[in-house]
C-alpha cells in the first residue's frame, strides 16, 4: 500500500530550511488517506481550550494519544514519513537521526486556531504534519509574532507541511530558526484533522511560548 504520492523531499526539505515552512499538496495517497481518515474518525477526542501567555488554541486532540502507535494507519504513516526524511540525509546530514517519537492528532472546528507562536525548542530538526481530512490556512510568519506571513499554506486532505526545528540548521541562534506560525479554523463543511510528528530526542512536552 502506498503512503505517499511522487514529490520531491529533498527540494521541501530545502524550501522548509530556507524560509521556515514547505507546503506539499497532495502528498499522500488517496486511498491509504481515506482509511487513515476512518480510523481517526473513530477515535475519541477531548477539547483543549486554553491560553499560554501570549498564545490562545482551541481543538480537540486524541484522548488517548498513546494509543497512537496501535492505530494501523497511523503507524503507517509515521513510518513513510521517518523514511522519506531520512532519505534526505545526505543533503541534510542531521535528518539521519530524526525519528518521530510524538505523534499528535489534533481537529480544528471553524472556529478553532492557534494564534501566533513557535513550537517549543525542544522538538528538534523539522516537525511534519498531515491534514488527513478537511482543510484550513496555516500562515507562516518568520522570526516575528506579528506581521506579514511569508507563507500561506490552504492545506486540504492529504497536504504534507514541514515546519524548520533546530538543529536542522545548526550553528548559533539555531533555536530561534523555529518561524512563528498562526493556525486558523477549518475552512471547508467539516473539521480540520492534522497528523503532526515531532523529533523530541527524549524530551517531551508541548509547552507553546
Ligand atoms: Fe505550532
Amino acid at each position: 500500500m502506498n503512503v505517499f504520492t511522487q514529490w520531491n523531499a529533498a527540494a521541501a526539505v530545502r524550501t522548509a530550511s530556507i524560509i521556515g515552512a514547505a507546503h506539499i499538496p497532495r502528498a499522500v495517497d488517496r486511498i491509504f488517506l481515506a482509511g487513515l481518515g476512518q480510523e481517526l474518525k473513530q477515535e475519541p477526542f477531548e477539547r483543549v481550550n486554553e491560553t499560554i501567555g501570549p498564545v490562545t488554541q482551541a481543538f480537540e486532540r486524541l484522548m488517548f494519544p498513546s494509543r497512537s502507535t496501535e492505530l494501523f494507519h497511523l503507524s503507517m504513516l509515521k513510518a513513510a514519513v521517518e523514511r522519506v526524511l531520512s532519505s534526505v540525509a545526505g543533503e541534510f546530514p542531521s535528518l539521519a537521526a530524526w525519528t518521530p517519537d510524538d505523534i499528535s492528532v489534533q481537529k480544528y472546528g471553524p472556529d478553532d486556531g492557534i494564534t501566533s507562536h513557535r513550537d517549543h525548542a525542544r522538538n528538534r530538526l523539522i516537525i511534519a504534519v498531515v491534514t488527513v481530512c478537511g482543510s484550513g490556512t496555516v500562515e507562516v510568519l518568520g522570526d516575528e509574532r506579528i506581521g506579514q506571513p511569508v507563507l500561506s499554506c490552504n492545506l486540504a486532505a492529504g497536504d504534507l507541511m514541514l515546519l524548520r526545528a533546530p538543529g536542522l540548521l545548526g550553528g548559533a541562534g539555531d533555536d530561534e530558526s523555529r518561524p512563528f506560525h498562526r493556525v486558523h479554523g477549518a475552512s471547508g463543511c467539516g473539521p480540520r484533522i492534522a497528523a503532526g510528528f515531532r523529533h523530541l530526542g527524549g524530551r517531551h512536552g508541548h509547552d507553546l511560548h
